[in-house]
């Protein structure tokens, strides 16, 4: 991962330079990373903030397999909350589906693009974005809801760091999702994990959710308790999800 590299200072988005490049033949483990990006998108279309001092960076995954496709969110926000722990002693954990929080404050955000042909996937982009270097609470977009690397320690952190950690990271788990059940890596993610336990309201395109979400079913799926008994939620499906303490 990362052998085949492209550093750009500003693009619209690392996604869609990955994508291009995906289209033009580029090998599996490309990383695009940008100082800034111009357009850069979340979730549901939502506009991402990426000034200067953020790490702003994708990366291209050559599958066949949907399942690990699906995984990836999850995936990528696993590896970048282990990195953030394992090498800056920040206390991260993954909030489902695709977030990195502090203290219920986002810090990073995950975001999964997948080209197919047929029913056959050909490439996934993984794009990941990181609050490292700079302070949210002067963006008002972003101000109430998210934090910073730079926040929380009270300095400024080295990016080329933290990138090459997350990427080893994600590497590391990813040989793990290939060679073993997912079940290792649910564990992995339940030990890093600050969703479960808490009220959602989660809307998906059939119906709104309102309970607690008890436990991860799967990489995919999480079971959340409401009034009417125990539901299962499909990653895929979901539109929004808000936290209590959101
Ligand atoms: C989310 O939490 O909604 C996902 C945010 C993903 C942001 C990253 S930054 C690098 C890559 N390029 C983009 O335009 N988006 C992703």
């Amino acid at each position: 991962m990362g052998k085949a590299l492209v550093v750009v200072d500003e693009c619209t988005s690392t996604n869609n330079i990955a994508v291009e490049m995906a289209e033009n033949g580029a090998p599996d483990g490309l990383v695009v990373i940008a100082r800034t990006q111009t357009a850069g998108r979340g979730r549901l279309g939502r506009d991402w903030c990426s000034p200067r001092g953020g790490i702003w960076m994708t990366i291209l995954s050559r599958t066949s397999r949907p399942d690990y496709m699906t995984s990836l969110p999850l995936i990528g926000a696993l590896g970048i909350t282990k990195a953030l722990v394992d090498t800056l002693s920040v206390n991260a954990r993954v909030r489902w589906p695709n977030d990195v929080v502090v203290e219920g404050r986002k810090v990073a955000g995950v975001l999964a693009e997948a080209k197919s042909a047929g029913d056959q996937l050909t490439h996934v982009v993984l794009g990941m974005g990181v609050n490292a270097n700079f302070d949210t609470k002067n963006i008002a977009a972003i101000s109430q809801t998210s934090t910073s690397l730079s926040t929380i320690l009270g300095h400024q952190v080295d990016l080329a760091k933290v990138i090459s950690t997350i990427l080893e990271t994600l590497e590391r788990l990813l040989e793990t999702l290939q060679t073993r059940a997912g079940t290792e890596m649910l564990e992995l993610v339940r030990l890093l994990d600050s969703s479960r336990g808490t009220h959602v309201q989660v809307k998906t395109s059939k119906a709104t959710f309102d309970g607690l979400l008890v436990d991860y079913e799967s990489l995919t799926k999480v079971r959340i308790m409401t009034e009417n008994g125990p539901v299962i939620v499909d990653t895929d499906s979901v539109l929004s999800v808000d936290y209590q303490s959101d």
